[in-house]
């Protein structure tokens, strides 16, 4: 496994496996990676020739108030899990590599951006888009992965994709949880332990609204209702939304078409604080077919 830590050393790598007619699927992380990043990798290594992993944490998608200083890193551990996952090369930046000037263009993906994570983490997006373009440019894959754990970036990065054409294909990857159902996440580490139990609600509490989303009568403002008094179960956890949006143009729907035959794939998606750790997750569900999307 290759490390390259400047986009020269990156360039020179990359124009090697291309002499060569290799397919590249690339997957862009912040590093401290754990079994959600690791099946992106294993994803990317059965479909491609070879595997570029970034390990880049984003000054630019952190809000003033955010956890920027305080992201954890592991990069011994990093270089391990990616060299076990088949990955042929790592590109591991510094912030100065990627911006050496303050960037004065940004890559700005409107109205999917409008709800949910973009309504709460103002910018965040912004800098999402930037950099997945800055990357996409240096990496050129063929395919890039990104895990449904984030459905919203999902959905900005592949309007991004379409609108600026970039020649990638973006797969979606299904969202890795622990036993008992908690989405994996670098910042689960700073749930105390009681947070740590009462996080479940999150995961369970979408998994009962699916199964009543074909009842009679049913709203998506019961359905939201009804993971919302699931999680304020929890005494420490203070919600910051629940929605159910159609998937991935994120818009919203009404109450008479929930019972109508959708094409789009709906999307309920929640982000909770336990103290000062957000923790997001959703499911794909479909109105009248009751099924995972991935
Ligand atoms: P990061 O949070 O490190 O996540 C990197 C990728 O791993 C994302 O596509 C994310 O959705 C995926 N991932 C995280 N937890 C997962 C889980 N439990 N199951 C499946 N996939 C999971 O997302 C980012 O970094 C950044 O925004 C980035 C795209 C790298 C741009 O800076």
């Amino acid at each position: 496994m290759i490390v390259c830590r400047t986009k020269a050393e990156l360039k020179l790598q990359l124009s090697s496996l291309r002499k060569q007619n290799k397919s590249i699927g690339f997957v862009p992380t912040m590093g401290f990676l754990h079994e959600g990043h690791a099946s992106l990798l294993r994803q990317a290594h059965n479909e491609n020739d070879a595997v570029v992993l970034s390990i880049f944490v984003n000054p630019l998608q952190f809000g003033p108030n955010e956890d920027l200083d305080r992201y954890p890193r592991d990069e011994k551990r990093d270089l391990m899990l990616a060299e076990e996952c088949g990955t042929h090369l790592v590109f591991m930046p510094s912030v100065d590599e990627m911006y050496p000037n303050k960037p004065l263009t940004s890559v700005i993906v409107s109205q999917v951006t409008d709800r949910l994570c973009g309504a709460s983490r103002p910018g965040h997006f912004d800098g999402v888009g930037t950099v997945v373009s800055k990357l996409f440019h240096l990496a050129q894959p063929d395919r890039a992965y990104f895990g449904m754990k984030d459905a919203q970036q999902v959905a900005v990065i592949k309007q991004m994709v379409n609108d600026l054409n970039f020649h990638v294909e973006i797969v979606a990857c299904p969202i890795v949880r622990e036993p008992d159902g908690l989405a994996l996440s670098s910042r689960n580490l700073y749930l105390t332990p009681e947070q740590r139990v009462q996080a479940v609600l999150l995961s369970r509490s979408l998994r009962q609204a699916e199964e009543q989303l074909t009842e009679q009568g049913m709203t998506s403002a019961r359905l939201e209702a009804i993971v919302k008094d699931a999680i304020n179960e929890a005494d420490e956890a203070v919600i910051d939304y629940v929605e159910l949006l159609q998937f991935p143009s994120l818009q919203p729907i009404d109450a008479a078409a929930l019972l109508s035959t959708y094409k789009e794939p709906l999307l309920l998606a929640v982000a909770v604080k336990f103290g000062a750790t957000r923790l997001i997750d959703n499911r794909i569900i479909q109105a009248t077919e009751v099924n995972s999307y991935v």
